[in-house]
Order: structure tokens, then sequence, then C-alpha cells
């Protein structure tokens, strides 16, 4: 028995293989092609060969979750703390899994905005969930009043995900703003903010949530060094969340064996 019998191959691997095997461009699955800093090889070529391999504390490496407290103070201005507000995870896929899985259970209600990456169904839909899809506008911004329409007394969950996959949008000032507004008024609704493509904006720059002191509270922000370091393969991500909904995730996380 299933219990995803809806749910079908990832539509990245389908498209991927129709990709290989027809010698085309892979546009369809998010690995920057940018190539792998000269100095991330180097140290890896070196770790590689030092006896670190054994399990790391649950949490993650300290040295990493330092460096993940110094990036987020340095690009966002925000201050974490190292020890209970930053969980390393296998990709953001399994943080943003594990995120769903703490919080979602019992026909809760989350609202996830289309097009959308494919993981955040199956994710809910496991946890018990509901998944309820809410289209985006023409020009792929966030359509509020729609979203505002599909709020009911179970919704618990809103996943959103800038800079968007598939389409590249960046969300701006007017937007974080009614997303403020309205969460303001639902103040037990949770945000799930996947923010992978964060260092992968061109025109505009990228808003992101650790910025937006009215929402980190009620936040679980999802990042990817898969995306960032243009190592997809590695599957190295992580979560950041205020204390009182991290130690939720890590009770979740610790299943993980991490
Ligand atoms: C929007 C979005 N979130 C998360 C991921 C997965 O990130 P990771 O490889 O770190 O699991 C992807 C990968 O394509 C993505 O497009």
């Amino acid at each position: 028995m299933s219990k995803l019998p809806n749910t079908t191959a990832s539509i990245f691997s389908v498209m991927s293989q129709l990709a290989s095997a027809n010698n085309a461009i892979n546009l369809s699955q998010g690995f920057p092609n940018f190539s792998v800093d000269e100095r991330l090889l180097e140290i890896s070529e070196n770790l590689l060969t030092t006896n670190i391999h054994q399990y790391t504390p649950m949490a993650g490496l300290p040295s990493l979750l330092e460096k993940i407290t110094l990036l987020t103070k340095k690009n966002y201005q925000r201050t974490i703390n190292i020890s209970s507000e930053v969980l390393v995870t296998n990709g953001a896929t399994q943080g943003i899994y594990t995120a769903i899985s703490a919080f979602i259970s019992n026909e809760d209600e989350v609202l996830i905005l289309d097009p959308s990456y494919d993981s955040y169904e199956p994710s809910v839909l496991v946890a018990g969930g509901k998944p309820v899809r809410i289209s985006l506008n023409d020009d792929y911004s966030p359509n509020f009043n729609r979203i505002a329409a599909a709020i009911t007394s179970k919704t618990k969950l809103i996943i959103i995900n800038n800079p968007h996959n598939p389409t590249g949008k960046i969300w701006n000032e007017t937007d974080f703003e009614a997303l403020e507004t309205l969460l303001e008024k639902y103040p037990n609704i949770l945000l799930l903010s996947d923010e992978v493509y964060e260092y992968i904006s061109f025109k505009h720059p990228h808003i992101s949530v650790n910025t937006r002191s009215k929402l980190v509270a009620k936040t679980i922000i999802a990042s990817s060094f898969g995306k960032s370091l243009h190592v997809t393969g590695w599957k190295v991500g992580y979560l950041i969340a205020p204390k009182q909904l991290m130690d939720e995730i890590k009770k979740d996380s610790s299943i993980f064996g991490i």
C-alpha cells in the first residue's frame, strides 16, 4: 500500500533523463553550472585524508555552524544563536521535510504557492497534512487575495520560495509587507521560507526573511550549500529558526542520526 498513491516520479528525474537521452541542454534541474571555487576543492582534498570522518554533533560540525552564523550576520545583519537556532541538514530538501514533519499532522493545512518545488507536497502528505495549492499571479508574484481566501482554522504553515524555482521571480518589499500584514492577523501560522537560491540573484537584490523582524520569530529558513557553492551533489544544507521552533525540528531531525 502506498502512502503517496498520486505522487509520481519527480519531474526533475523525468526531465533530466529526457535531456540526457536527447543530448539537450538541461534547464529543468536547479544545478548552477558555475565552476566550483578552487579553494573549496583544495580544502576538501586536504580534509579527505584527515581523521575527521566520524559523526559530528547532532546539529552539525561546530566550525561549520560558526561560519553559518557569521555568514548570516554579514549578509543579513541577523544574530543567530549557534547552539539553538541553526541545524545542518542533508540538503535543503531534508531540512524542509523535517521542518514539515515537526509541525504538520492530522490534516493541518499547508499553503503552497504554485508552481513550486516538487518536494513540498509529498512531505506534507507523508506528515498527514493537507496541501492547499494556490496559483501565483501571471507575473509569478504572490497573490495575497488568493492566499488570504485560502486560510482556514486548519492552516498551520505557508511555504514560500524566494528566489523562485522555476521562474526566477524575486519577492520585493511590497510582497513582504503584504505577507507581514496578513500573518499579523494569523499569529499561529508558521512560515517556511525556502531560500536555496539566495546567492544567485542578478538584477534585484534578494530580500531574505532573515532581515524581516516581523517574520523571523515564526519562520524556518532553508538554505543550501549545494546551490550556493555550486556543489549540488554534496547535498548539504541548513535550517535557521528561532529556538522554540528549532527545538521541535531537532527532535524530528534526530531520526536521521544527524
Ligand atoms: C526551490 C528548491 N528548494 C530546494 C531544493 C533542494 O536543495 P538541496 O539540493 O539542498 O536539497 C531545490 C533543488 O532543486 C529547489 O529548487
